[in-house]
């Protein structure tokens, strides 16, 4: 039952070789969130493991995590939280700097966005080299936030993102992977 739901979430998912450098084959998700089916499935199954537990907040990454993110909050009855790139959010902020697979960066949230003690659901597309959700724990723990589970449509196994996550005490749910 697990394969088969992995390989029907999987089969949503288009491949673009050479995206956005050379050598990077991309997982593009837009094919699956275009899917009435695709985005249900997709949704549906994210948000499965946490029916029952305690979650104050999700938090979503910019920019597909916002997709997913919003989707599940809303399913769960709970608020959207948004870490976006940098100098995206008119409040005031706190920012982590983070390397990706293809790049380097800056993401940030809302000084006022998690109050301490809050439990948090953190959502993206994919989990690659796990530097941007690395960044995304980092800005949601200054805050005083704890960590509930991190939840991601796609897991990247080879570059390492769910070891680093783990690595860091974090619980990690994926629905699929590619090599
Ligand atoms: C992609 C993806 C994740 C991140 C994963 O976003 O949506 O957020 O890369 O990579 P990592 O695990 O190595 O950090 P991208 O940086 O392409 O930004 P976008 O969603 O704003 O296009
Ligand atoms: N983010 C980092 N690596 C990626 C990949 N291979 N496909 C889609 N998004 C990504």
């Amino acid at each position: 039952a697990k394969e088969s739901l992995m390989k029907a979430v999987k089969d949503y998912i288009r491949t673009i070789p050479d995206f956005p450098h050379e050598g990077i084959m991309f997982r593009d998700v837009t094919t699956l969130f275009g899917d009435p089916r695709g985005l249900r499935l997709a949704v549906d199954q994210m948000l499965h493991p946490y029916a029952g537990r305690r979650i104050d907040k999700v938090v979503g990454l910019e920019a597909r995590g916002f997709i997913l993110g919003g989707a599940i909050a809303h399913q769960l009855g709970l608020g959207f939280v948004p870490v976006r790139k940098k100098g995206k959010l008119p409040a005031a902020t706190i920012g982590e700097r983070y390397t990706l697979e293809y790049g380097e960066a800056e993401v940030e949230i809302h000084d006022d966005a998690i109050q301490p003690g809050e439990s948090v659901l953190l959502v993206d597309d994919l989990l690659a080299t796990g530097g941007t959700a690395e960044a995304g724990i980092k800005l949601i723990e200054r805050l005083g936030g704890q960590i509930a589970s991190c939840a991601f449509l796609v897991d990247l196994p080879e570059l390492g993102g769910r070891k680093k996550l783990e690595g860091m005490g974090m619980e990690v749910f994926t629905l699929c992977e590619f090599e």
